[in-house]
């Protein structure tokens, strides 16, 4: 018998990746994915704890689905909700005792056991919370073979941090750092090319400190690129998300070197202030940031940067702030996420006595939010005329419309052309907008398969 599974996702691409990965693990017991939580037998929120913002989210969804738990009780049908991510790893059972209709908490570690949670939940009614970081990696226990994602896919490499930022929940909720044996992602990517992936996206909480067992010894994020790189129908190689402190000359090399890497990076930088970058315990400054950024730009002269800023982190003034503006306006992003600092529990910068007020912090962020805008106009404006190579891999929202990414990760859209989803096709840009280019096509490619 079929089960309705829905699985809402918030946070990183890791979850994205890890919430495909829940479904690989259910669909033996019987779980359907549906895309409405309405009717579902079990609904697992896969949330996100890095800022507040983002674990409030969770806790009024579940108020709504707790709504949907009721009118189904009342039909005599029962209905499993599910806490995993990383407010299941950071609340734990507080989160049951705060929604006491929630069944199951999880940590990102631990989805493996999925389906011997479901089991228990249902035999005790509840009451489940799993948050050990067993010490069996789970990309060992889970199947060998996942969905197919389509021409895009995402593939967790790395997980973990042992960077401690002292604004960061990570290392709490995902902890220590762990690089999968290069032998199984690539076995793992080429079943995704077998299932018609042409593109990937390498993900780490620090992919780029990669260092994965294989038996040439000790694999690096370039040797690892440079090995996917040889699977025949994997185009495109993608990987996020990047610490200064591990761009390594082989990989900055690589950039330079291999077609199928594309020439986009997401590197954070946090904050253009020497003193600011310190009390993060960031381990970099900012000259050293911005040497990476003109090795990458020797290497890959057409190379398109984004980066993570957090303005009003304790302490910060205006004169710190300024220098963080002074850094935008030497690099020249193509895009960039922005933050006010959110204070999170039991991170050290939570109880610095030199918090920044939030009047303050907004007003920052909303001038630093229009210099990274007027970046990202300047830079989409910057390719019109240009030819590229885009996998159509999604419908747009008017009629008629096909969409996907430019190398530089803007999002192309193309006009009536239905019939183009899904293929892989060179484009002239006719237009730029804030969020999109709209281009119009020169040539389609009968397969995917066409490495840019
Ligand atoms: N591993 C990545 C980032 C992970 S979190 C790195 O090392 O850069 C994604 C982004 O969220 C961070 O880059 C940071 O800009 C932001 N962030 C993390 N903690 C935050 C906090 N407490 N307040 C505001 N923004 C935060
Ligand atoms: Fe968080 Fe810093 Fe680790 Fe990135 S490097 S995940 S910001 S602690
Ligand atoms: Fe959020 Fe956890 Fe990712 S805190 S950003 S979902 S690692």
């Amino acid at each position: 018998m079929t089960k309705k599974l829905f699985i809402k996702t918030y946070g990183c691409q890791m979850n994205v990746y890890d919430s495909i990965r829940m479904n690989d693990c259910l669909a033996p017991l019987g779980y359907q994915s549906s895309d409405t939580y309405e009717d579902a037998d079990l609904v697992i929120l896969n949330t996100c704890h890095i800022r507040e913002k983002a674990e409030e989210k969770v806790y009024s969804e579940l108020g709504r689905i707790r709504a949907e738990k009721t009118r189904k009780a009342e039909k005599g049908e029962h209905m499993l909700i599910a806490v995993g991510g990383c407010v299941g790893q950071a609340e734990g059972g507080e989160i049951i005792k705060r929604a006491p209709y929630g069944d199951m908490v999880f940590g990102a570690q631990s989805y493996h056991q999925l389906p011997e949670m479901v089991t228990r939940a249902i035999r005790d009614g509840g009451g489940v919370v799993e948050l050990d970081f067993p010490t069996v990696q789970k990309f060992d226990l889970l199947p060998e073979t996942t969905a197919p994602q389509g021409v895009s896919a995402f593939l967790s490499i790395q997980e973990g941090c042992d960077k401690f930022c002292a604004f960061c929940v990570v290392p709490y909720t995902r902890g220590a750092e762990y690089s999968r044996p290069a032998e199984t992602i690539l076995r793992e990517a080429r079943h995704m090319v077998d299932q018609g992936t042409a593109e990937i996206t390498l993900l780490g909480q620090n992919v780029n400190a990669y260092h994965g067992e294989s038996p040439y010894g000790t694999m690096n994020l370039a040797g690892l690129i440079h090995q996917l790189a040889k699977i025949n129908g994997l185009d495109r190689i993608r990987y996020t998300t990047s610490h200064p402190r591990d761009m390594d000359e082989e990989l900055i090399a690589i950039h330079g070197s291999e077609p199928k890497l594309m020439p986009y990076l997401h590197l954070p930088v946090q904050s253009g202030s020497n003193e600011i970058l310190k009390r993060m315990n960031r381990k970099h400054d900012a000259d050293f940031y911005l040497d990476i950024i003109a090795r990458l730009r020797k290497a890959r002269p057409d190379i398109a940067f984004s980066s993570d800023f957090i303005v009003g982190f304790p302490g910060e003034t205006e004169a710190h702030f300024s220098e963080t503006m002074a850094l935008v306006e030497r690099v020249q992003y193509a895009s960039a996420y922005s933050f006010a600092y959110s204070p999170r529990p039991g991170t050290p910068a939570a109880t610095d006595d030199n918090q920044v007020e939030d009047a303050v912090k907004n007003e920052r962020l909303q001038r630093l939010q229009a210099l990274l805008r007027h970046q990202q106009n300047t830079f989409n404006a910057s390719c019109i005329g240009m030819e590229m190579d885009v996998l159509l891999d999604r419908t747009g929202k008017y009629e008629g419309q096909v969409m996907g990414k430019s190398p530089y990760m803007q999002s192309v859209h193309v006009k009536n052309a239905p019939e183009l989803h899904g293929k892989y096709v060179t484009v002239k840009v006719v237009a730029s907008y804030l969020n999109s280019l709209a281009a119009e096509v020169l040539e389609v490619h009968n397969t995917y398969r066409k490495a840019s």
